[in-house]
């Protein structure tokens, strides 16, 4: 790990806080592909889940451990033992493996919630840190809700885990209470009650509830955190998490007047955007900083006119520094395999053997129905068809009757994940519904509609579209997204895909749900 004073390590919790938000259910191959693209981007600590949670975090945390080089991997785990051990055993194989424990040190959560004395908690804390310890030297402890606790009893408690072992002490804001100035004093105090702290690497976890996550994380980074936690869009609980993309631009774009730096590649950041809200289905608001849509976009005549005349009268970034306007034309129906392949690479994308043919096979598809085929549409495309190792539910056709004045009527021929070809009829409501219906018809699952979105993944009349779904089928949710020149086949190919998930959960039968009374 760099420990060099003007280096800010990035700690990304996209796969764990963030992915705690509400209606985001990533399946394992999901998250894999997540914590790639983070690895690419060079964040230099994943947090791959939290493994005592389900059977599927757990496996989601093993398979990132096992499969993603480069930067640490962590699984989180509440105090006992337990937590410690599942979380232990899901990083085991990481390259550099770490846990993060937790317990809350504010009084509300420990009266209220753990129901229990500061005593017990000192001692599962200090516990905690040794046991964690017994399995990897690489451990992080967190007083939650840090924020709103009596720093003394705080400090006290970060002095044990640090006796104990802990490398990082990480001050989380849990429910997003603090202000700046307020935030930089209580570290700086810290440092006062605890100067063991300066023996470890001191981080900072913040929420978004007053809209402060990124000017609190700073705020910490000045008072000498030298670890941020944050989130691909700034997902996570409740409000989100500090919103990684932002707080690394604010270190890069005013790095001379900071002085700090992080490892990160700023010109992967549009993609993993992309990347994490097709997979989540949260949407980038279009002014959201560094990412939306409009971040770049210059509307009004005077500012259109100062860009046009120097960049840096309106601009203080460049749009390719974070990746964005990279969406020159690549490829059209001409395009062979090869041309495919090197166009794949050059997103970072490796595409070999069955996957290549498969990939070769849609693009040809997508290439005869529309003229160009650009970056993103690739970078679609390939989120679209080439995550699933598994077979699933296909679709083999679909016909639809609709119009104003009928009752509209879809039926699906779909290939179910044993090879077998089944049809459905449904009458519904409109085009989607009846073709959803017909799906559920066929498949045998009767699965309901939490979410849908339909987007166009360029623009353009001709432009790809691109549905994401949730479905809910009793206590399981699952989501799916589906890219093609038509709509309606890409709302089936995303319903198929969130119906393949839930169909293969089933299958796992997993064992009852931890109890995570005291949920992070
Ligand atoms: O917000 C929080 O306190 C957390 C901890 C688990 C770090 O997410
Ligand atoms: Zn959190």
């Amino acid at each position: 790990m760099d420990t060099e004073s003007d280096r800010v390590l990035i700690f990304d919790t996209t796969l764990r806080d963030g992915e705690q938000s509400p209606g985001i259910s990533l399946n394992a191959s999901e998250k894999l592909e997540i914590a790639q693209q983070l690895a690419r981007l060079g964040v230099d600590v994943i947090e791959a889940g939290f493994p005592i949670a389900s059977p599927g975090d757990f496996e989601a945390v093993q398979g990132i451990s096992r499969q993603v080089q480069g930067p640490v991997i962590a699984g989180l785990a509440r105090t006992q033992f337990a937590d410690i051990d599942a979380a232990a055993q899901a990083v085991r194989d990481a390259e550099r493996p770490r846990i993060h424990t937790f317990i809350s040190t504010s009084d509300i959560h420990i009266v209220h919630q753990l129901q229990t004395t500061r005593e017990d908690v000192l001692g599962q804390a200090r516990a905690a840190v040794a046991h964690a310890r017994e399995f990897v030297e690489d451990v992080e402890f967190s007083p939650m809700d840090a924020t709103r606790s009596e720093i003394e009893f705080t400090a006290e408690v970060v002095s044990a885990a640090i006796e104990e072992g802990a490398t990082t002490i990480n001050i989380p804001d849990t429910v997003g209470y603090a202000m700046p100035h307020e935030y930089a004093a209580w570290l700086e105090r810290l440092y006062e009650l605890v100067p063991a702290l300066h023996n470890v690497v001191l981080s900072v976890h913040c929420h978004d509830d007053l809209g402060l996550a990124v000017a609190n994380s700073f705020a910490g980074v000045r008072a000498g955190a030298r670890q941020v936690e944050c989130a691909i869009n700034g997902i996570g609980e409740r409000a989100g998490n500090a919103s990684l993309e932002e707080i690394v631009m604010l270190l890069h774009t005013r790095a001379a007047d900071i002085g700090l730096r992080t490892a990160i590649n700023t010109r992967e950041i549009a993609r993993t955007s992309r990347l994490v809200s097709r997979l989540t289905g949260y949407v980038v608001q279009p002014n959201k900083a560094i990412v939306g849509r409009n971040a770049f976009a210059h509307e009004s005549g005077i500012h259109q006119d100062g860009v046009l005349k120097e960049r840096t009268t309106y601009e203080i970034m460049e749009a390719t520094s974070v990746g964005l306007a990279a969406n020159s034309l690549v490829l059209g129906k001409h395009s062979g395999r090869h041309a495919l392949r090197q166009a794949l690479e050059n997103l970072g994308i490796e595409v070999q053997g069955q996957a290549l043919n498969t990939a070769f096979k849609r693009f040809k598809e997508i290439a005869d129905r529309k003229k160009t085929v650009s970056a993103m549409d690739l970078e679609a495309l390939v989120t679209d068809e080439l995550r699933e190792d598994i077979a699933g539910f296909t679709l083999e056709g679909y016909e639809l009757e609709a119009g104003t004045d009928r009752e509209p009527r879809a039926a699906v021929t779909l290939r179910t994940p044993a090879g077998e070809i089944v049809r459905g009829e449904f009458h519904g409501d409109g085009s989607v519904d009846s073709v959803f219906g017909a799906i559920n018809s066929a498949s045998g699952i009767q699965a309901t509609l939490r979410e849908f979105r339909i987007d166009a993944v360029t623009e353009g009349q001709d432009a790809l579209g691109e549905v994401s779904v949730v479905l809910v089928l009793g206590s399981r949710s699952a989501s799916g997204q589906g890219v093609a020149t038509d709509v309606i086949e890409a709302a089936a190919r995303a319903y198929l895909r969130a119906l393949t998930t839930l169909a293969r959960s089933e299958d796992a039968a997993a064992p009852a749900d931890v109890d995570l009374a005291p949920a992070p």
